[in-house]
């Protein structure tokens, strides 16, 4: 993958914490230096093994210093996702802020259905997210089932879509990502063999 388009996905998922002046500003003055080896294994691409993950849990990894979930949506979780394509902000996920992965740009947001790979932090000021919740149990989210960032509110469907009129104003980053094998994931790289 070329260079420009490596470090522009990384800028991306960054400025979910950092703010993308910020890192954008940072990127001349750090690419004039080598990276040390400890800055190079920081920022390497890290496999996730799925295997462990039962139906409906939630699983999260780090990379970069991210917390990255991995939830394994049952039939029944998808479903409730297609429910609520009505009231999301941006259901095919074509906003660019935070740009999804073209091959996660589908309603599910993922490579498979059954595995939501996602970035668990806020696109409003950065807080992590809380859940998955079941629809019912959560006063913000009503029925929908999804998670609550507890800061201001607000809430994501199990793609990791937000809801409209909410403070966030995209939806949970996907990280580049690719599969290695049936079950083992490789977050920050999606680079083709
Ligand atoms: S940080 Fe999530 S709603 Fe403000």
């Amino acid at each position: 993958m070329p260079v420009d388009e490596e470090r522009r996905k990384a800028i991306a998922v960054a400025a979910a914490v950092g703010g993308v002046g910020v890192v954008a500003a940072a990127v001349p003055f750090v690419a004039s230096f080598a990276p040390s080896e400890r800055a190079k294994a920081a920022g390497a691409p890290v496999e996730l093994d799925l295997s462990a993950i039962g139906p409906g849990e939630l699983k999260t990894f780090e990379w970069r210093g991210l917390p990255v979930w991995v939830l394994r949506r049952t039939p029944e979780m998808l479903q409730s996702i297609k429910k609520v394509d009505g009231e999301v902000a941006d259901p095919k996920s074509v906003r660019t802020q935070y740009p999804t992965p073209e091959y996660a740009r589908n309603e599910f947001r993922s490579i498979k259905p059954e595995y939501l790979v996602a970035v668990g932090i806020c696109t409003h000021l950065g807080c992590s997210p809380t859940g998955p919740f079941p629809g019912g149990v959560n006063a913000q989210l009503g029925n929908a089932q999804g998670f609550v960032c507890p800061c201001h509110g607000s809430t994501f469907d199990l793609a990791g879509r937000v809801f409209k009129n909410k403070p966030a104003p995209d939806n949970l980053p996907v990280p580049p990502h690719k599969y290695v094998s049936d079950t083992v994931v490789l977050v920050g790289d999606d680079s083709k063999a």
